[in-house]
């Protein structure tokens, strides 16, 4: 059964209590759960991981270099902007990383608008609320399956 990451960055445990306008009112583990709700329907294994540690996420990133991750599901937050030591440690992957988030980015201040993750991700979704994560999702299920369709 293939394993997918979900990698949850900084500030998103706050989730539910943040800027409902733009992240909803649900919280981070009503998100894990219908991520984990689809992960059965698809018939994938889900792991969460979140940190507001910059140094502990780059080493969860490492670790999936060796421990059998089969894709990442990536929401960094604000690290998505501006961090390279979490841009260089996707680029170490040899497996699809899926960018994700729950607002649209490109709608909203310019800092917003680049992500330096970008270019070592295969593809983005943003502006969908939870449902980016759950696109997120069906789309590195399907990077893995023999038919690539979402
Ligand atoms: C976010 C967008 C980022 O700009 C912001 O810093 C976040 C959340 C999103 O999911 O829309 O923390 O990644």
């Amino acid at each position: 059964m293939a394993h997918i990451l979900i990698m949850h960055g900084v500030n998103l445990n706050m989730f539910g209590m943040r800027d409902p306008a733009h992240y909803g009112t649900e919280t981070l583990e009503d998100i894990n759960r219908r991520l984990a709700e689809l992960a059965q329907e698809l018939g994938v294994e889900v792991e969460f991981f979140q940190s507001n540690h910059e140094g502990a996420f780059v080493e969860r990133i490492q670790q999936a270099c060796t421990d059998h991750t089969d894709a990442i599901v990536i929401n960094a937050g604000a690290w998505t902007h501006y961090s390279y030591a979490i841009m260089d440690a996707l680029a170490i992957l040899r497996i699809p990383v899926v960018e994700v988030h729950m607002s649209n980015v490109h709608a909203r201040e310019p800092f917003r608008h680049h992500s330096v993750l970008a270019a070592v991700s295969r593809g983005s979704i943003a502006g969908f609320g939870v449902n980016s994560y759950l696109l997120g999702l069906r789309a590195a299920h399907a990077l893995l399956s023999s038919s690539p369709t979402v």
